[in-house]
C-alpha cells in the first residue's frame, strides 16, 4: 500500500511508548494505524461493539450510528449549537476522561489544560483551555475540534472514538472548574478517587 502521496509533514504521537515521530501525512491506508495520524480519517464509528450494552445510548441525533460522517465538519459553530454531551458526569466517565486527557492531550495542553504540556516549546504553546473562550464554548465546540483539528493541532478522530471524547470534554470541564470547585464538583471528585 505505498501509494500515499505526500501532503506534507505532520508529527504523529505513539501515545502507548509517548515517542513522538515525525510521519508522512497523506490520504489511504499504511502499514502502521497505531503510530500514524491520518487527516483524512473524521468519520468515526459510534461506539465500541462492547460499550454498546454497557453505557446508556445517547439522545437521539447527538451521535452518529455506525459510518455516519461527521455532519460539522465545515461548520464548528453549528457544532457548537446542536451537538450535545450524551454522558452525565459519573464518577466512571470522569475518571475516563482523564485517563484519556492524560494520554492524548495532556503532552501538549499540560495537567491543567494551560498550554505547559511536556513538548512545549518544541511544539508551539497552544492557548489555555482555562481561557474565558474555551470557558464559555459549548461541549459541541470542543467536540468539534477534538474531531476536526484545528490549525496546528491535529484532529483525534481517528484515535478516540466518539464517545470517549464526551468524556474527555467533562473532564476538560473539570480542570476548568477546578479553580472554582462547585459542591458538585467535589462531590464527583471524591467519588472518583475512591474508585
Ligand atoms: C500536538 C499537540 C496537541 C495535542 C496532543 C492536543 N492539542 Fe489541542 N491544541 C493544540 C494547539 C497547538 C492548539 C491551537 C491551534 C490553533 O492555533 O488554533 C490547540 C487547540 C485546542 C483547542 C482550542 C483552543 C482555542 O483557544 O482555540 C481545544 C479545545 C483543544 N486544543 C483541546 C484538545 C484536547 C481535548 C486534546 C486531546 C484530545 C488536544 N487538544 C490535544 C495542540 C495540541
Amino acid at each position: 500500500m505505498r501509494l500515499l502521496k505526500m501532503k506534507g509533514w505532520c508529527i504523529a504521537f505513539s501515545f502507548t511508548s509517548l515517542s513522538i515521530a515525525l510521519a508522512s501525512c497523506g490520504a489511504g491506508h499504511h502499514s502502521q494505524p497505531d503510530t500514524i495520524y491520518m487527516p483524512d480519517m473524521v468519520y468515526s464509528p459510534a461506539f465500541k461493539a462492547q460499550q454498546e450494552g454497557a453505557m446508556r445510548m445517547p439522545v437521539k441525533g447527538t451521535i452518529p450510528r455506525n459510518f455516519t460522517p461527521y455532519a460539522y465538519a465545515k461548520d464548528p459553530e453549528a457544532a457548537g449549537r446542536e451537538l450535545k454531551n450524551p454522558f452525565h458526569r459519573t464518577a466512571k466517565v470522569f475518571a475516563r476522561g482523564q485517563a484519556l486527557f492524560n494520554t492524548y492531550c495532556i503532552v501538549c495542553h499540560g495537567p491543567a489544560g494551560e498550554g505547559d504540556g511536556t513538548i512545549v516549546p518544541k511544539f508551539p504553546r497552544p492557548p489555555s483551555l482555562q481561557s474565558d473562550k474555551v470557558r464559555t464554548w459549548p461541549d459541541g465546540r470542543i467536540y468539534h475540534v477534538i474531531s476536526m483539528g484545528q490549525n496546528l493541532m491535529p484532529s483525534y478522530a481517528s484515535q478516540i472514538d466518539v464517545s470517549d471524547r464526551w468524556a474527555i470534554i467533562h473532564y476538560v470541564r473539570a480542570l476548568q472548574r477546578s479553580k472554582h470547585p462547585t459542591p458538585e464538583d467535589l462531590k464527583v471528585a471524591a467519588a472518583a478517587a475512591k474508585q
